[in-house]
């Protein structure tokens, strides 16, 4: 039994003391909470099309077959979620493989890894700076936030402990430059190219992702990395499991530059939250050193039928309503109120996003610095305050770091109750450190 008397521990992602809320239901970008309260959920990157979609329900009530299929049976209906992927999220571009699915993103991250250790030989790997890559296997390791490493963190002296590691990870510089607070792009120039080719030389892959830590996509970073990648032999892998099926507008992220990676690597929202999922798609030139030999890699649960139901429903929704293209409709709407966050509220250091999804950092320790040890991080008070508002918003248990990401469905008054309540939340910010 957990110290709180409950069976079910707790994960330390909603950091902080306020009361969780206990979600009983909800539709579109409302929760249910169960005391009474309806909340706006701008927390979730794996709600593209809200809650309870009527066609995503559809879909997982038709495909409950109660069938125990694992991954090694044949399935028509996991074959075509593949043809689907490639065909409306790709656009049938030449330089895609195929895709192998996956229960989770952090599966998948640790698969794909897993895989360019295997082609290359080389065991190091890399990823940028506050990189955050889910918490299994490899995908831990790449995870350079030090909260986040499966160990131990608590407020009392010597009770934090970290896991040892499982493969040494080289940090590249990150495009921290922000669009709101104007913070200037440290990758802008070339002098971080030799150090960055030096490292990559001695790794089996870089895993690149366009959201964590507040940290966005430029499209000349992303060339820059993919070019040294590939004249070091290691290869590029984009997670786009944040970022993925219109989060910042269009399909993917890494479309927004004109590099193609060697693996992408997806979930949170390629099942529209209906269920879990994961995949990783392989590029063409992949597939071709797979030829003759088998990926030896197998779980019991990949591709299952409610999992292939639920992509095929949203792939057909995101497509046909244009849901993918939203949120760069959004992305003028979204600049011109988090700048006027920024100038209203004195505890905000730096704002950055995309589309629909948003950091905003609070004045405070270096993220470096932050173990998860404080028991009542200000992020979490902060998140608490704007609950009073009546929206939620997401701080991924770090102290300082706040994210907006509503479901892509969001409609315009919400936005505006979205922002009150963040204007809300940042006043006991203000108060502390502003
Ligand atoms: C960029 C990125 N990759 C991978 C993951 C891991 O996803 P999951 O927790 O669904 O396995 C996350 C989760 O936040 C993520 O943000």
């Amino acid at each position: 039994m957990s110290a709180t008397g409950q069976r079910l521990l707790s994960t330390s992602l909603a950091s902080g003391k306020g009361a969780l809320p206990d979600v009983v239901g909800g539709e579109g970008v409302w929760f249910h909470l169960s005391d009474g309260r309806r909340v706006i959920d701008a927390s979730n990157t794996a709600a593209p099309l809200g809650h309870c979609h009527p066609e995503i329900a559809q879909a997982l009530r038709e495909s409950a077959t109660g069938l125990a299929i694992n991954e090694g049976w044949g399935f028509g209906p996991r074959r075509q979620a593949a043809e689907d992927l490639v065909r409306v999220a790709f656009g049938d571009e030449e330089w895609v493989g195929a895709v192998r699915f996956f229960i989770s993103a952090s599966e998948a991250n640790d698969a794909a890894l897993a895989l360019a250790q295997a082609l290359t030989g080389r065991t190091e790997l890399a990823t940028r700076e506050r990189a955050y890559h889910g918490g299994a296997g490899l995908a831990r390791e790449m995870t350079i936030q030090p909260q986040w490493h499966g160990g131990l963190a608590g407020d009392r002296p010597g009770s934090s402990a970290e896991p040892p590691r499982l493969a040494r990870v080289h940090a590249l510089p990150a495009p921290t430059g922000a669009r709101v607070t104007g913070q200037p792009d440290p990758t802008a120039g070339d002098d971080w190219h030799r150090d960055a080719l030096r490292q990559l030389e001695r790794s089996a892959a870089v895993l690149i992702d366009y959201s964590q830590g507040g940290t966005y996509h430029t499209p000349a970073y992303q060339d820059t990395v993919a070019g040294l990648a590939e004249r070091a032999g290691a290869l590029w892998i984009a997670d786009e499991t944040v970022t993925g099926f219109g989060r910042v507008g269009g399909w993917f992220q890494f479309q927004h530059g004109t590099s193609r990676p060697d693996m992408v690597t997806m979930g949170k929202c390629l099942a529209a939250g209906g269920s879990p999922a994961g995949a990783v798609v392989l590029s063409r030139r992949v597939l071709e050193q797979l030829d003759g030999r088998a990926w030896q890699s197998y779980s019991t649960f990949r591709g299952h039928p409610l999992t292939v139901a639920a992509v095929i429903a949203h792939l057909r929704v995101s497509q046909r309503d244009r849901i993918y293209e939203r949120a760069l409709a959004r992305d003028g709407y979204m600049l011109e109120r988090m700048r006027e966050v920024a100038g209203a509220h004195p505890s905000v250091a730096r704002i950055d996003g995309r589309g629909l999804h948003w950091t905003v950092e609070l004045q405070g320790p270096d993220w470096r610095t932050w173990r998860g040890e404080e028991a009542d991080p200000l992020a979490g008070r902060v998140a608490a305050r704007a609950m009073e508002s009546g929206v939620l918003i997401a701080t991924s248990c770090e102290q300082t770091s706040l994210f907006i990401a509503p479901p892509l469905i969001v409609g315009d008054s919400e936005l505006e109750q979205i922002f009150e309540a963040l204007h809300h939340g940042l006043t006991v910010a203000d108060a502390e450190v502003g």
